[in-house]
């Protein structure tokens, strides 16, 4: 008994030392899916000086890749060509096939975050609307560019390094979409392009980054308050189209012009982006009273980027029951009703829920 015993010893004490004698295998790196869908980062330009008046949306995916050989540093990326368009052309259409896209990807065990490289034009929107429909903690990071790919010091290839890195991090997993830009980390509901042409154009002006890059690893510094993602109410499974609202711009004289023409249109809400803190002229309010009576769901906005505009301030919203944007843009306070009205057309529900996201 005791020779077998003293056999069972050694051989267990072989294959220990066998294992410890094997050099530890480097944990294979996260599988990141680079969904393309066009815009300035996969641009050309006429010459290497040319960052105005350049094509957009004319290189594909698998170009994007091999131009950043590092990307095999940080992750395994596969790449996957969803649309190529310039942003501008971007769709609520678009929206609802990338975002049941990203929920089957990031469903697959073997896929540890999507990266989506998009034009740096309509990019929030993007953001914010998978921000509110994605059905996973995994990081979905959003990239674009300021200058084509064919531009002397072109943003793109660090851009799409820094986005990849993050996506593959264990520090962006729960916190909603990100968008990773100029090495800043920013937040899909509070982010927007705040210049025309630079490179640090996008900012969330009010509340700050959430974090930044460095040397290729996200440091963070706070994390957003508002429900994302795995939090959210609304469910696109299903989903034909988003339900149609418009935005009516308020300048001095605007008048109702635009609210009576979306009217016209069939929309299901509007979003006014007043003057001020969400002022109403008197002509625009007499023509959003006439559209709620129809059944529109109205929601003041401001065309301010900063501040949030105050329920029952500069129009007794409880008695026009109108709903107020809390401090979303009109752009992104757009997504939200269009999502809402999925859900419900009660403007008290509709309230709560520009309270919580
Ligand atoms: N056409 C614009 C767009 O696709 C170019 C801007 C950009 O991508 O930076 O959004």
């Amino acid at each position: 008994m005791t020779r077998r015993l003293n056999a069972l010893v050694v051989a267990f004490l072989a294959l220990a030392f066998a294992a410890a004698a094997e050099p530890l295998q480097p944990a294979p790196l996260p599988h990141v899916m680079i969904l393309a869908t066009g815009g300035t980062i996969a641009g050309t330009g006429a010459t290497a000086t040319t960052t105005v008046g350049y094509t957009a949306a004319t290189i594909g995916v698998e170009a994007l890749i091999a131009a950043v050989p590092e990307l095999a540093k940080v992750a395994r990326v596969s790449g996957e060509q969803v649309f190529q368009i310039a942003s501008e052309n971007m769709t609520p259409d678009n929206w609802l096939r990338l975002g049941r896209r990203v929920n089957e990807l990031l469903a697959r065990d073997d896929v540890a975050g999507v990266v989506i490289t998009h034009g740096t034009d309509t990019l929030e929107e993007t953001a914010y609307f998978l921000d509110l429909v994605v059905k996973s903690a995994k990081p979905i990071v959003l990239v674009g560019a300021m200058r084509p790919a064919t531009a002397i010091s072109a943003d793109g290839p660090m851009n799409l390094y820094n986005a990849v890195a993050l996506a593959a991090s264990r520090e962006a997993v729960g916190r909603g979409v990100l968008v990773c830009m100029n090495d800043r980390i920013d937040a899909a509901r509070d982010v927007t392009k705040t210049n025309t042409v630079a490179l640090d154009t996008f900012r969330s002006p009010e509340l700050g980054v959430l974090g930044m890059m460095e040397g290729g690893r996200p440091a963070f510094y706070r994390t957003a308050d508002r429900a994302h993602t795995t939090a959210t109410e609304f469910d696109i499974k299903d989903l034909r189209e988003l339900p149609k609202v418009g935005i009516a711009l308020a300048y001095a004289g605007s008048g109702r012009i635009a609210i009576d023409a979306m009217v016209a249109a069939g929309v299901k809400g509007i979003v006014n982006a007043g003057v001020g803190d969400g002022s109403l002229s008197v002509e625009a309010r007499a023509a959003l009273v006439e559209a709620r009576a129809k059944g529109i769901v109205v929601v003041r906005a401001s065309r301010i980027p900063g501040g949030a505009v105050a329920r029952n301030g500069e129009a007794d919203d409880d008695a026009l029951d109108f709903v107020v944007a809390d401090n979303l843009s009109p752009q992104k306070a757009r997504i939200l009703l269009a999502l809402a009205l999925t859900r419900t057309t009660d403007t008290r529900e509709i309230q709560r829920m520009f309270r919580r996201y």
